[in-house]
């Protein structure tokens, strides 16, 4: 099969959110740290109604209204969530009931974890998919979305809460470039999630930015490699039309798009573009992560790149937050919304991370018009008939959800007034830890 890719893309987010405008004076830091600190503009949340299994409903069910998806032509359904219920049962199971009912029950696949790589690795398994004798001809379909919740302090604007659906097949519009691919992992405690009593991570501030740094140095020379391979010439930033990144939050993003100028710098340490970067020829790369003159100097050098590269594709993330494995996919939608049919023929560049650590790069492009899924997904419209709530309410419902946390036999107290009509909630959980759903 040729142009391996993806054909549909749809989000479903909570109708929620909250302003970090609004937070910044709730938790009384200066004005300006979430906003301009963080580059953040409003967090996505979710009451006791929804939980990860009807984000992934909502998404999936969308997806295949939207598009017309025949759920015959289904044959592998992957998730890719940090966000666990059960620490036994799929995410991919309660899915299979929209397939069942069909008569479609021969679909593979299952949930891939590792904090916010998931939905990368699950994406990286369709398409391999495709690739090896096991393919039946069918498509595929890729989830990936989380709820992220942060304790209170200073992690906790950084959350957020959305789950993206993908349609995955040959023929594609948005064709991966194969064989096109840099991959790093280790062994390492910057986040992570050993409190099986509670829905937050322990995280390491510092320590996850510098190994998300570390990361992109090490995907985008490993992506270089395949790249100089496959095509027989020098790779660099110039070969990217595009770039998408997984999205903690907006800063992070603009300083990984200078990193990998950097890394450029630091293949062509001579070329004239760097004069300004030739006191830092001399520093190792791994002591560069918190050096704020270089931060600067390289923020500055791609500004311009930044604006037309990367700022097309970071709507959602600014919007929604952080929706971890959803992060970098809700960037692919937010550059389809922006530039629609302007994207035929470019070359977009994508990095994803999720701590512990497991991170790529790889690349698409897209080769046909695709305004249908920008008229389709409607994304501006939807982003628009949210509901702003207060911080004080915000923090209300997460206490809530850490009171409902890994509760048996209850029903949910939170109004269904407050989801998007027609979406799946959680109506109650049973005695025995099982869960029930119905549609607003
Ligand atoms: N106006 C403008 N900018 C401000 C203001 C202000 N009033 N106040 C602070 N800032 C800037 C700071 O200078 C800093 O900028 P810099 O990053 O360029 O240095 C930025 O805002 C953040 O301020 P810090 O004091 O560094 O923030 P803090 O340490 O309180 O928290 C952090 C930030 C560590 C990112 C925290 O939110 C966190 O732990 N988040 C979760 C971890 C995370 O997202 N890691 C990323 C990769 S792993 C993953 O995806 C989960």
């Amino acid at each position: 099969p040729e142009n391996i890719g993806i054909h549909a893309i749809e989000i479903y987010f909570p109708k929620t959110y909250v302003a970090q405008e609004d937070l910044e004076k709730f938790d009384g830091v200066s004005s300006g740290k979430y906003t301009l600190g963080l580059g953040q503009t409003n967090m996505a949340f979710c009451g006791d109604r929804e939980d990860i299994y009807s984000l992934a409903l909502n998404a999936v069910t969308n997806l295949m209204d939207k598009f017309n998806v025949d759920p015959q032509s289904i044959g592998r359904l992957e998730v890719g969530t940090e966000t666990v219920i059960d620490k036994s049962k799929s995410v991919k199971t309660v899915l299979m009931d929209l397939f069942a009912k069909h008569g479609n029950t021969s679909i593979d696949g299952i949930d891939t974890i590792n904090a916010c790589y998931g939905g990368t690795s699950a994406l990286h398994n369709a398409l391999q998919w495709m690739e090896s004798s096991y393919w039946d001809g069918r498509n595929a379909i890729v989830v990936a979305g989380d709820i992220a919740v942060y304790e209170k302090g200073p992690a906790r604007p950084t959350g957020g809460a959305g789950v993206v659906a993908m349609l995955v097949g040959p023929n594609a519009p948005i064709a991966f470039e194969s064989s096109l691919r840099g991959v790093h992992m280790e062994n390492v405690y910057d986040f992570y999630k050993p409190d099986m009593d509670s829905e937050y991570p322990r995280v390491d501030g510092k320590l996850s930015i510098s190994c998300y740094l570390r990361a992109i140095d090490a995907c985008y020379s490993r992506y270089s490699k395949t790249f100089e391979k496959k095509y027989q010439k020098q790779f660099n930033l110039g070969q990217v039309d595009y770039a998408l990144f997984h999205s903690p939050y907006n800063k992070l993003v603009q300083k990984s798009f200078g990193r990998m100028l950097y890394n450029d710098f630091l293949v062509n340490p001579n070329d004239p573009r760097f004069q300004s970067l030739q006191s830092y020829k001399d520093i190792k790369p791994e002591d560069t992560y918190f050096n704020t003159d270089l931060e600067k100097a390289l923020v500055n050098l791609t500004k311009q790149d930044y604006t037309e590269k990367v700022a097309p594709g970071t709507l959602l993330a600014k919007q929604l937050g952080n929706t971890y494995c959803g992060s970098t996919y809700s960037g692919l939608l937010s550059l389809v919304d922006e530039k629609s049919n302007d994207l035929v023929g470019k070359r977009v560049l994508t990095f994803s991370y999720g701590s512990g650590l497991a991170a790529s790069a790889f690349s698409f492009k897209v080769n046909k018009p695709i305004d249908h899924i920008v008229q389709k997904v409607d994304l501006k419209n939807r982003l628009a008939n949210r509901t702003r709530v207060t911080p004080e309410d915000f923090t209300n419902t997460l206490s809530l959800r850490e009171q409902r946390h890994n509760l048996k036999d209850y029903t949910p107290s939170d109004s269904v007034s407050t989801l998007f009509p027609g979406s799946y909630y959680l109506s109650q959980v049973d005695k025995q830890g099982r869960r029930n759903y119905e549609r607003t």
